[in-house]
């Protein structure tokens, strides 16, 4: 049986599948089902000061080709009725699951002195948002030192915008007293249009998807996962000791293990949440246990930072090295040939056949595979 429980910074967590700060957990009902949908722990949507309404535009999210985008600000509600009502229910009913709650807050150091006195006897642990307050580490720095105030453990929830260093970032919140760090919030902005022709719309195609004056949105969902892990990755290496929740584009156990190996210590979900609905932290979860125990590792720290203790073993090569051919697992699907640039490897009475001189080593084939026909020799 693998250990799927992780504690850190006095929390413990049933298990590292957490949810992220947006609409999943944008009320004290969404934030039960995410509950009652298996999540380890729960971040709620960041409160600030006065409710993002009206200033949201619309529409301000869509699901594009493999991707989210959203122009959503922080939690449109009152932060009265989260102090009334949404964080005393959601006290609740973490207290019965037995799973740390943790308030999102945002932005300045001035705003989070007025936040902190009305939240922070409901709650665990503060995540801090820093998204709209520049790329100057020094404010950041100010909100950190604000939050601490209230004696909880405080994580910088880092925005990978233009300019910002996450490792030099990860370093000053640590300095100005940070427990932890989350990585990473939506990327952008970016630009998508509505050019979908598949049903009838009479409007005309090619705007934006996003509403307000740019039309601009952030992407989320599976290509910030990568962007995520490098960031990680690179904390993870420079500050080995400060636990850090990853999030970006985690929708499967799959996901979440490559995040755990690239050093995190426990993951966020927020797209996957929307888009599959608040069952998916426990199938993540479940999926998690399944993919470790198949592995070998008998725990979820066991697993984290696995790719950091390995890195020597990666490939460090420049020269041409051919796959290796299985044939007896290959099903003639001709993925790897149609994709193979160097015409090096065809398929011939329903098998895979390699011309290794004419092989550049690109790998492509390899991940192209799904059979598990060819593999890169180390
Ligand atoms: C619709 C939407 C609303 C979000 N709202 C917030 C927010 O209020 N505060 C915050 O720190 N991050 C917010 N995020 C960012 C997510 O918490 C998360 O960092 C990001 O989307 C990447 O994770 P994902 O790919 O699992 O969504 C939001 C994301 C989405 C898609």
């Amino acid at each position: 049986m693998v250990d799927l429980t992780v504690e850190f910074c006095g929390l413990k967590f049933r298990n590292p599948v957490l949810t992220a700060a947006g609409p999943p957990v944008r009320d004290s009902i969404r934030i039960k089902k995410c509950i009652e949908g298996g999540a380890g722990g729960i971040v709620t949507k960041t409160i600030s000061v006065k409710a993002a309404d009206p200033y949201i535009p619309r529409p301000h999210m869509a699901e594009v080709r493999g991707a989210f985008l959203n122009t959503e600000l922080w939690s449109e509600l009152p932060p009265e009725e989260w102090f009334n009502k949404h964080l005393r229910e959601a006290r609740v009913a973490t207290k019965a699951a037995g799973i740390p709650l943790i308030v999102s807050l945002g932005y300045t150091a001035d705003e989070i002195s007025k936040l902190i006195p009305e939240v922070e006897n409901y709650v665990d642990g503060i995540e801090l948002s820093v998204h709209y307050i520049g790329v100057d580490p020094k404010p950041m720095q100010d909100s950190i030192r604000a939050a601490k105030k209230s004696g909880l453990p405080v994580f910088l929830k880092l925005s990978p915008h233009p300019g910002v260093d996450p490792v030099l970032w990860a370093k000053k919140a640590i300095e100005a007293g940070a427990d932890g760090i989350s990585a990473i919030n939506s990327f952008g902005p970016v630009l998508a249009l509505d050019l979908s022709t598949s049903i009838p719309i009479e409007r005309v195609k090619g705007l934006p998807v996003m509403g307000g004056d740019k039309g601009y949105g952030w992407l989320s969902g599976p290509p910030l996962r990568y962007l995520a892990q490098r960031i990680i990755f690179e904390i993870a290496k420079a500050l080995p000791n400060i636990p850090i929740i990853g999030v970006g584009g985690v929708s499967c156990g799959r996901d979440a293990v490559e995040m755990l190996m690239v050093g995190a210590w426990a993951v966020g979900v927020c797209t996957a949440a929307i888009l599959y609905g608040p069952q998916i932290y426990g199938k993540i979860a479940k999926e998690i246990a399944e993919i470790l125990d198949k592995l070998g590792f008998k725990s979820v720290e066991d697993v984290r930072g696995y790719t950091i203790k390995n890195w020597s073993k990666r490939w460090i090569r420049f020269k041409s090295t051919p796959p290796k051919l299985y044939t007896d697992r290959c099903n003639g699907c001709k993925l790897c040939e149609l994709s193979c640039p160097y015409d090096a490897i065809k398929v011939i009475n329903g098998k895979a056949k390699l011309f290794t001189e004419k092989c550049f080593g690109c790998g492509l084939c390899v991940s192209r595979c799904r059979q598990g026909a060819l593999e890169m020799p180390l």
